[in-house]
């Protein structure tokens, strides 16, 4: 979602006379866009924007702006950390930014109100022109314990079906391959009596080849959703539906609102209509009262499930939520074992879900070359699996091409084969 909102930031700034620019030395306006989820981004924020400070040393004439959920969730408090900032704009004041360059405050300026967000007039400046992102909606109100985003992106806002229909169509008219509808909780999505199955069915309808979407919460993924998934040839069979963590009581403590037996049923149930479904996950390791039989149990789902891929966390204690109030009792040290510990096991079961893909087809979208060897072309195939072409037919241009690709080796995180048919 920031990703995105850069992106919109950037469409908004471009349409208003300002030139964008990914080298803060030629800058006239650093700005800097933030996460909150994990203490760790946080400091890491921090350290940059004092980073980017030096550039104002050097022409005080420069102007540096924080933006989103950290700016939000600080507010006046993040002048402390960073002395040097021009503006501090939340998760929704961050659109009026050519507004608050026009009038010139000379104090720094900290607007943190959340409007009632209507459309953002905007075509979003997206780096990727052949796989877009697509708000369906924002914020969120399901309140897991340990969670800002409620507070820092406020109550859910759903953006209208039509809205959203057309700028899939411009998108697709444009070139664009790949839509991913991306919300906080999109299976929660409503516009009059449309549901998300609903909405799925009408993004279908329009010229875009792939549809994703991401994040699905296990309490909200209905049996009509799975059914639309199997249905809908575009929509790919990827699911990303976060588990946290295997043991009901911590689920329970988590306010997560399913119990492990109830995730299961959904899994089996998804596995069954999908053929081919790629599932992964979000896990959290060291919530308070974790104890090593709760992690035990959230290893026994792991391995029962076998995800194709997981994000994996330790517990960070963020203020202003419920978890904060109760005592953060793992030690760092075991932490740190389980997240080890569950990685390791993830890892093999990743490798070992690849393997099976060894000789059958991946329909892949390229969106670049391969980082590690930059001769070759990547992409993503429908499993949201990263596909490196391997062989020999790298002199033709594949970017923004679906191409037939031949699976042939793989590791834990990647799959590499030849190209079938183009
Ligand atoms: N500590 C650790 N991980 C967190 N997440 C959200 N809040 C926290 C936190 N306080 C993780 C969850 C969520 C993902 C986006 O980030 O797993 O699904
Ligand atoms: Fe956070 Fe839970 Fe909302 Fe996801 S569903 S954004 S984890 S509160």
């Amino acid at each position: 979602m920031n990703v995105y909102d850069s992106e919109v930031l950037k469409g908004i700034l471009s349409k208003n006379g300002y030139s964008i620019t990914d080298r803060p030395e030629k800058a006239e306006l650093i700005i800097v866009n933030t996460c909150s989820v994990r203490e760790h981004a946080e400091i890491r924020a921090i350290g940059r924007l004092n980073e980017l400070s030096r550039y104002k040393l050097e022409s005080p004439e420069v102007k540096l702006a924080v933006i989103g959920c950290m700016a939000q969730r600080l507010g006046e408090r993040f002048l402390k950390e960073v002395p040097a900032l021009d503006f501090v704009l939340g998760t929704e004041e961050l659109f009026k930014l050519p507004d608050y360059l026009e009038k010139k405050e000379e104090k720094p300026l900290i607007a943190l109100s959340f409007f009632e967000l209507k459309e953002i007039d905007s075509s979003p400046l997206r780096k990727n022109k052949f796989s877009a992102f697509v708000a369906i909606s924002r914020g969120c109100e399901n309140f897991c314990s340990y969670c800002i985003v409620p507070y820092v992106r406020g109550p859910e806002k759903n953006r209208k079906v039509s809205e959203i229909i057309k700028e899939v169509q411009c998108l697709a008219e444009s070139g664009c391959k790949e839509v991913s509808l991306i919300g906080q909780n999109v299976n929660s999505y409503k516009d009059d009596s449309n549901d998300f199955a609903d909405l799925l069915r009408e993004v279908s309808k329009t010229e875009i080849q792939r549809i994703r979407f991401m994040t699905s919460h296990p309490k909200d993924l209905s049996p009509k959703l799975i059914k639309a998934m199997s249905n809908l040839e575009k929509v790919c069979e990827h699911l990303h539906l976060p588990l946290q963590s295997g043991s009901d009581k911590i689920l329970e403590k988590m306010n997560r609102k399913y119990s492990s037996e109830e995730y299961l049923r959904l899994v089996d149930l998804a596995k069954s209509k999908i053929e081919n479904l790629s599932l992964t996950t979000d896990l959290i390791v060291g919530f308070p009262g974790e104890k090593d039989e709760d992690f035990q149990k959230t290893l026994e789902m792991v391995e029962k499930i076998e995800f194709d891929s997981a994000f994996m966390f330790k517990y960070s204690p963020r203020e202003g939520t419920k978890a904060f109030l109760l005592e953060d009792d793992v030690p760092k040290e075991v932490k740190l074992e389980r997240l080890q510990a569950l990685i390791e096991i993830q890892k093999n079961i990743s490798r070992k879900k690849n393997q099976r893909l060894i000789d059958t087809t991946e329909e892949v979208l390229i969106d670049g070359k391969s980082k590690r060897d930059k001769l070759k072309w990547k992409g993503k195939g429908r499993s949201n699996k990263t596909v490196i072409i391997s062989d020999n037919k790298t002199d033709k241009d594949l970017l923004g091409e679906i191409v037939k690709v031949k699976i042939k080796e793989i590791d834990s995180f990647t799959l590499f084969g030849k190209v079938e048919e183009i």
